[in-house]
């Protein structure tokens, strides 16, 4: 899948003519998309740039980048891509450069991120959880007042059995991040080999809500908002390499159906913007009640209640 990856310090860009063009003065508005190259990212990239702000799709491919970027420009939507490893912390650096080289970044939206069927433990914990280190620190030196990060989580955060989640652990990543991530890794690899990747999953998530609820405050004290938003089941490529296990839980929630890209973009929109001027420092599960049908009727059961 990831035949013709570029390496972080193969990065490049991608520019395309203006078309729309929203500013701030004579800054053009500009929003970072990690994982802009497919899926919910893709589908942010075309519901923000519709509206006019400058977009960055970020991912390690260059040529998915290139036809997602393609596609926005049959839209009239004008962006640029970026190709580059969130994991690794100078490509990040260099993205953030770019970024306000070309205007004011107004909202990121870090969708970046890698599934159990995707990669090693090691590589899913470094993409994920490093990959949000980087990202939040990094951007958060170069946002202003008004402007939005969004990090990406999963409802895996949540379904993930509390024993498991080294939450103690997850301190490191403010004082060494080598050492949080042997943390991680020691702690994930106590398990079975054949479930370390699901594990390294939902930790590395869990970990992103975290992450973001303890940037808030410092994130508030320049102005920025910050939330962290969780999807369930929706129908994205990782979606699809996903399917059998979420199948499972799809079918018994409230909305028993994946939800479609345009459903998050919206979402997405909608924080970034100034309608959401007092949301900051919360999760936002997305998941068509999924995590609420399970926990809520295994909750009523528990209690001798009939949930039917
Ligand atoms: N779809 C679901 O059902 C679901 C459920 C819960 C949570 N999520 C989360 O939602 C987010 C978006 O996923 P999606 O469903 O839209 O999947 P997707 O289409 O596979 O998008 C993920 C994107 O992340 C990029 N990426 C992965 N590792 C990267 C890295 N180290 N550096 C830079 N880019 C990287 C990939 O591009 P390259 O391969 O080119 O790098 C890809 O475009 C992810 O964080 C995922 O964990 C998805």
């Amino acid at each position: 899948m990831f035949a013709s990856t570029v390496k972080a310090d193969d990065h490049s860009t991608c520019e395309l003519p203006m078309t729309l063009n929203k500013k701030i003065g004579s800054m053009k508005e500009v929003c970072v998309i990690t994982g802009g190259g497919s899926g919910m990212g893709f589908a942010a990239a075309k519901t923000i740039g519709k509206k006019g702000t400058y977009i960055i799709i970020v991912g390690r491919t260059l040529n998915k980048l290139e036809r997602a970027l393609k596609e926005l420009r049959n839209e009239e939507i004008e962006a640029e891509a970026f190709a580059c490893d969130i994991s690794n912390r100078g490509a990040v650096d260099e993205l953030v450069a770019r970024a306000s080289e070309v205007g004011i970044i107004t909202s990121v939206i870090h969708a970046a991120g890698l599934s159990p069927n995707m990669g090693d433990a090691k590589t899913i914990m470094e993409a994920n959880a490093l990959g949000t280190i980087n990202m939040n620190e990094a951007f958060y030196k170069a946002m202003h007042e008004d402007s939005c990060m969004i990090d990406v989580s999963s409802m895996s955060a949540y379904l993930i059995p509390s024993i498991v989640i080294p939450r103690k652990k997850y301190k490191y990543s403010r004082i060494d991040k080598d050492l949080f991530i042997k943390k991680m890794m020691s702690w994930i690899n106590l398990f079975p080999k054949k479930l370390r990747a699901g594990v390294a999953y939902g930790i590395s998530k869990n970990f992103v809500i975290w992450y973001a609820k303890t940037d808030a405050l410092k994130f508030g004290m320049k102005g920025i908002r910050i939330i962290s938003i969780s999807p369930g089941s929706f129908e994205t490529p990782m979606g699809e390499l996903e399917k059998d296990r979420i199948d499972e839980y799809t079918k018994n929630s409230a909305i028993p159906r994946p939800g479609k890209v345009e459903e998050i973009a919206q979402l997405f929109e909608f924080c970034v913007s100034p309608k959401a001027s007092y949301l900051t420092g919360v999760d936002i599960l997305c998941d068509g009640g999924c995590v609420a049908s399970r926990e809520g009727a295994a909750g009523l059961r528990k209690k001798g209640i009939p949930d039917q």
